[in-house]
């Protein structure tokens, strides 16, 4: 492959939520592969702790990493996280949204809060951490990525949720392209594929032979990695990404396009 690429984050503040594991701690673990000081936030003390611990190791000798706590459905909590950060770090460069809940239900057995719960977390939860946000990002300059599904431009039959809420977020994205651009700061979503090794790949391709339907079903004929979403998080926030916003950017190696079948 021609034109090697490197991104430079050294000295810009990076903050993730949901990004104590899965892809999301992938992409916060690529940018502080790539010099940024990066801060994971988590539902859970122990694993946001571990993954701090993990990203500390990455980054460049004297950057570091922190960790802080929150449910994004509550928007105190969010708000302290964002306080909190201010004192400990400062100003927020980049800002990737990724706290997300899932699971498999038919629309005619999901109970009320059960639809509620994944629209609170992927989509109000959205609107927390950007509402509560705004105020801390450097702007202008500063890039916003929302991470979002194939279920936001596709329907999949037990995923009436994840559609609707989903699909929300990238009209948030859109929305804020416009009354954001003008201040300067870019808002984005991207859209993984089916990505190997993550809780939701498990659930939804557990056995060899669903795997190789879903391999069959990408166009670029393998599972991606967390790094090659990272790498389009990367690409959007850095400079080579400045005339970008408002963008619903797949990294899922032409799944959407096809279809983004599951083989069942
Ligand atoms: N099938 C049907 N309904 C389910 C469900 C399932 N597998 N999991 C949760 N629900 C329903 C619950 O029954 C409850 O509704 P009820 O009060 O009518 O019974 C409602 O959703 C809230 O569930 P609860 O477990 O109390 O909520 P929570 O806030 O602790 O967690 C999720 C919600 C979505 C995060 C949870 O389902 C979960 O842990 N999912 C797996 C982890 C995950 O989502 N990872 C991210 C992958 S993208």
């Amino acid at each position: 492959m021609s034109g090697k690429v490197s991104f430079d984050f050294s000295g810009t503040n990076v903050m993730v939520f949901g990004g104590t594991s899965g892809i999301n701690l992938g992409i916060a673990e690529s940018f502080a592969r790539s010099g940024a000081h990066v801060s994971v936030v988590g539902r859970k003390a122990d694993k946001a702790e571990a993954a701090a611990a993990q990203l500390a190791d990455i980054a460049p000798e004297g950057v570091g990493a922190k960790f802080y706590t929150a449910d994004v459905r509550d928007l105190e909590a969010v708000e302290a996280v964002y306080a909190s950060h201010d004192a400990d770090v400062g100003k927020v460069d980049v800002l990737v949204s990724g706290a997300a809940g899932n699971f498999p239900a038919l629309f005619n057995q999901m109970s009320s809060n059960g639809f509620k719960a994944v629209v609170e977390i992927d989509l109000v939860g959205t609107f927390h951490v950007l509402r509560a946000g705004f105020e801390h990002l450097r702007g202008p300059g500063a890039s916003v990525i929302n991470i979002s599904a194939p279920q936001a431009e596709i329907a999949m039959g037990l995923q009436s949720h994840v559609c609707a809420a989903k699909a929300g977020v990238d009209m948030v994205t859109k929305t804020l392209s416009i009354e954001w651009g003008a201040k300067g700061i870019r808002v984005n979503s991207v859209i993984p594929g089916p990505i190997d090794g993550t809780e939701g790949m498990a659930r939804l391709a557990p056995t060899e032979q669903m795997r190789k339907a879903v391999i069959n079903a990408v166009p670029l004929g393998r599972f991606g990695t967390p790094d090659d979403v990272a790498q389009t998080c990367l690409f959007l926030a850095s400079d080579a990404g400045r005339y970008v916003s408002g963008a619903i950017l797949p990294a899922d190696g032409g799944w959407l396009a096809a279809g983004a079948r599951l083989g069942f």
